[in-house]
């Protein structure tokens, strides 16, 4: 099967300023390569600042690569079209579901993402709210509830509608299910994985929690430094890692 996504040899610096007049190079992407297939998952494990988010950000074009290629179901795409990209590739962040604009019903916040990137008219827009809405495991009438009339797991799951209903073939969880407390961390992990099966999404798991891991991923890159260590289907990583640094991150999980 082809790669629906395939990016080869990223590179980014950023410029961070330590004074008035000085700066400091931080290298946080350095020769970054990976590929996904449709219906897989692929893990970025690593710690704080070794560029995960980085490249998330790169893949939705809110940041540009120095260098580096990114092809989309074969095709390049020019890094910065947001268009074209966000459309099949989302990205939720840790904050999504706390970032839901509290003055706006679930219908509006989700009839406005519609607006914006399609030319769906409202009959349309209602009956795509509608079926989003049963696929995450919510009611019709929850559209017209506010975000605080949501406990958090179901907010989690209409931070998911917002990210699905463009019916994206990437979905990147960025440390998106790390807030959660562990029964509802299992309920909405089980609900990516019966969304995978149903569709074929292919998700990014940006994450530190090597449980859940090893739960969703096929595949596995290890990140450190803005470098990859060790890149290969999860199971070996976990089985039979090839550096130091996988090997001691592995051993201090208390799993
Ligand atoms: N906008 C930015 N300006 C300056 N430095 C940044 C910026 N974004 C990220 N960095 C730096 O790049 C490195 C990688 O960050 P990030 O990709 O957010 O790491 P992670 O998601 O793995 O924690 C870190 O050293 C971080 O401080
Ligand atoms: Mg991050």
């Amino acid at each position: 099967m082809n790669n629906l996504l395939d990016v080869k040899n990223l590179f980014k610096t950023y410029q961070k300023s330590t004074g008035l007049f000085s700066h400091k190079k931080i290298e946080a992407l350095k020769d970054i390569s990976f590929h996904l297939k449709a219906g897989e998952t692929l893990a970025l494990l690593g710690e704080t600042g070794s560029g995960k988010s980085t490249v998330a950000k790169i893949l939705v074009g809110i940041e540009r690569p120095d260098s580096g290629e990114i092809q989309f179901d074969g095709l390049k795409i020019d890094c910065c079209d947001h268009n074209a990209t966000n459309r099949r590739i989302r990205y939720i962040f840790q904050e999504a579901a706390r970032s839901l604009n509290p003055n706006q019903k679930i219908a509006d916040i989700l009839h406005a993402v519609l607006r914006y990137s399609t030319t769906m008219d409202n009959e349309q827009r209602q009956q795509k709210i509608a079926e989003t809405l049963l696929l995450l495991g919510l009611l019709p009438e929850h559209a017209n509830y506010y975000p605080h009339m949501f406990s958090g797991g179901q907010l989690q799951r209409v931070a998911l509608a917002r990210a699905l209903i463009l019916d994206p073939k990437v979905l990147i969880l960025d440390e998106a299910l790390t807030a959660l407390d562990p029964s509802l961390r299992a309920q909405i992990v089980n609900l990516l994985l019966e969304l995978q099966q149903s569709t074929g999404l292919s998700y990014i798991l940006i994450t530190n929690q090597l449980r859940l891991v090893r739960h969703m991923a096929d595949q596995t890159m290890v990140m450190y430094q803005g470098r990859a260590l060790d890149y290969a289907p999860t199971q070996q990583v976990f089985k039979a890692p090839e550096h130091d640094y996988t090997k001691k991150l592995l051993a201090s999980s208390p799993s």
